[in-house]
């Protein structure tokens, strides 16, 4: 099991102000005492608008840059400490190009990362052949990384990535840029690491459709903190408000708009109206699902309803209205 308890990391920032261009050294809390933990055959999500800490956190778990403060343990290996232990049992990927050498070919970078692991020539020669199989790039094995495309590129990553065999997998922003089939095959071999190989992995994302569908536990975290956590659902449900009807009905006459926000008003509900040249779409969100009272409330008035769909809030809706409540503190 991995376990981060209370890890902070301050980094120190280099500013060049006025105009003589005098550096100045600000300080910034980009992790601020957070807990973190993972299982192996658990996918965990971290979740966060641009600068919440993510990268940073996926980073100190890595043992690529060291907390300031806080503790990790990973197998009962003190990671802190001992990052150079813990790098035989762990992994990270990122998402873009960088961390493969675009001068060599695929075949080349995974003899160079194997070597950087120790292992034995036939252990790389043997792990390359299965895994470039896996992740489709056989048939280019031999022709060097600059000439592939960014789907390519991000393939070869994930194969670099699993080359010393990581027990815990860090994937950050993991389908960056791919298109819509190579992203899917991402995500359905992700997820047989997870189930067929009992890996534990932390994954970030800023596609929620991609948390929501893989994640079986989630971490919002928002300037270095962790504000919510728990399953994708409760999330969505903790953060954003209730339940969400929308219908739409070919018109609305003016006392049954009177009447729809004197319904609302007890509810608390958010009320919303969208009109176009056919139809007027009502949105209503409140705690409670408010979807029959307000179809007894339409048919009452004689209106015909074209369409209605009742929906539980996404993580995305969460995310969005979390990033407009940060924007209000600022
Ligand atoms: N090496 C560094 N030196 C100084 N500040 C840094 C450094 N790395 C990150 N930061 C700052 O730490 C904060 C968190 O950055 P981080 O990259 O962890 O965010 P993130 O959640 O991964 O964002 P994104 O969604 O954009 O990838 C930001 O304010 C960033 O500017
Ligand atoms: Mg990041």
């Amino acid at each position: 099991m991995l376990e981060a308890v209370n890890i902070h990391k301050c980094f120190i920032r280099n500013e060049n102000t006025g105009i003589f261009r005098r550096r100045k050294q600000t300080k910034v809390n980009a992790v601020n005492g957070i807990d973190i933990s993972i299982q192996p055959g658990q996918i965990i999500g971290l979740l966060g608008v641009n600068g919440a800490g993510k990268t940073t956190t996926i980073k100190m778990l890595a043992g690529l840059i060291k907390p300031t403060a806080g503790s990790i343990s990973i197998d009962g290996i003190n990671g802190v400490e001992h990052p150079n232990e813990i790098k035989k049992i762990i992994n990270m990927i990122s998402g873009g190009e960088r961390n493969i050498y675009w001068r060599l070919t695929a075949k080349e970078n995974l003899e160079y990362f194997g070597a950087l692991y120790n292992l034995k020539k036939e252990e790389i020669n043997a792990y390359a052949v299965k895994a470039l199989d896996l992740v489709g790039l056989s048939d280019v094995k031999d022709i060097p990384v600059e000439q592939y495309s960014k789907g390519m590129k991000q393939r070869l990553q994930i194969a670099r990535g699993l080359i010393n065999n990581p027990k815990y997998i860090f994937l950050d922003e993991p389908t960056l840029g791919l298109d819509v089939s190579i992203a899917r095959d991402m995500r359905k071999y992700i997820l047989s690491l997870v189930k067929n190989e009992n890996k534990g992995i932390l994954l970030t994302s800023h596609y929620i459709a991609e948390v929501e569908e893989l994640c079986d536990y989630v971490y919002i975290l928002e300037n270095g903190k962790i504000i919510a956590s728990g399953l994708p659902s409760q999330i969505a449900r903790m953060i954003q408000k209730g339940i969400k009807v929308v219908i739409s009905v070919l018109h609305l006459p003016d006392d049954t708009l009177v009447r729809l926000q004197e319904f609302a008003a007890p509810h608390n509900a958010d009320l919303n109206l969208d009109r176009n040249d056919s139809e007027v779409i009502i949105t209503l969100q409140a705690q409670a699902d408010l979807s029959i009272p307000l179809v007894s409330l339409l048919i009452g008035d004689n209106l015909q309803i074209l369409q209605m769909a009742v929906s539980e809030p996404s993580l995305e809706d969460a995310l969005i209205h979390l990033a407009m409540e940060a924007s209000h503190l600022e």
